[in-house]
């Protein structure tokens, strides 16, 4: 529910960003390994995919690091528990009683693995790369809210591809920050685009859940990729900054 005194303060989310293909330089490799539990290592090595065993490597290596950058902990010590629809979540070190709980989100797109932490509030992140071979049009209408399918309809050629990965990306970080996976059906809430203000979310009827109480940021990552934030400010300004890691640094 909108609540004017909690506008107080604006809420930071860091959206750190690593290159896959990381993981194939064999120091970093090994670097990034030794910061995994043990399970961790033999989910790894039991992926029969290297595409897969890759985006694992690399996104729990991100994760550590990004957490790391905003306590003084060291990124091997990071402990990591999924809830009851995939989501992970920090589960130690637990904060001391003046801190709040980091959260975080990651998302993997092809080359590319990015991750966005926030203190204590939901936040969720997409990445998606802008592939030429996707059927927008087709895709939105049989997926998206009607307006969102509407908005894609009314373009072609790059105009629409961006069109629709914008809102892709958009629906897919609010679903990752409520963390209910595909639980919410994708049009019962829609994203309205306009070129000077930042997305904003409307939600059909009955849906549970106040518009007000999220911000939205998207950016591009180069010609290639983009990127949409997710976070329940409770009505405050979020501020968004991205950073790289790695060799994509
Ligand atoms: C699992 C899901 C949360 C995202 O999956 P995805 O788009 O394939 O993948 P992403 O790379 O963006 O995100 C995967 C990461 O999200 C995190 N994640 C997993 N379950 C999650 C959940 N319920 N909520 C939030 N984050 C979740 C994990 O960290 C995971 O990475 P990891 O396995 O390396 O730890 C889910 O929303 C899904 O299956 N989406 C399907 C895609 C779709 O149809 N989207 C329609 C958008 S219009």
């Amino acid at each position: 529910v909108y609540d004017p005194a909690a506008l107080a303060g604006t809420v930071d989310v860091r959206v750190h960003i690593a290159a896959v293909a990381d993981a194939h330089a064999p120091a970093a490799r090994d670097r990034y390994l030794a910061l995994l539990t043990d399970d961790e290592r033999a989910r790894h090595a039991r992926l029969a995919r290297e595409a897969s065993r890759d985006q694992l490597l690399v996104g729990r290596a991100l994760a550590r690091h990004a957490l790391s950058r905003a306590r003084p902990v060291p990124p091997e010590a990071w402990r990591f528990e999924a809830g009851r629809h995939g989501r992970p979540e920090v589960s130690a070190p637990a904060p001391g009683p003046a801190e709040a709980r980091l959260r975080f989100n990651l998302s993997h797109a092809a080359g590319l693995v990015v991750c966005a932490v926030a203190e204590e509030v939901d936040v969720g992140v997409d990445i998606e790369g802008l592939d030429p071979r996707r059927p927008c049009q087709a895709l939105a209408a049989r997926f998206f809210a009607p307006p969102e399918a509407a908005a894609v309809d009314a373009l072609d050629g790059d105009r629409q591809r961006a069109c629709f990965f914008a809102l892709w990306t958009l629906k897919e970080a609010y679903l990752k920050a409520r963390g209910l996976g595909l639980s919410i059906a994708l049009d019962r809430f829609w994203f309205q685009l306009a070129p000077d203000a930042p997305p904003a979310i409307a939600f059909a009827p009955g849906f549970d859940d106040d518009p007000q109480a999220w911000r939205f940021v998207q950016r591009h990552l180069g010609a290639d990729h983009v990127l949409a934030v997710a976070v329940r400010t409770g009505g405050r300004p979020a501020r968004v900054s991205v950073e790289s890691w790695g060799a994509a640094a």
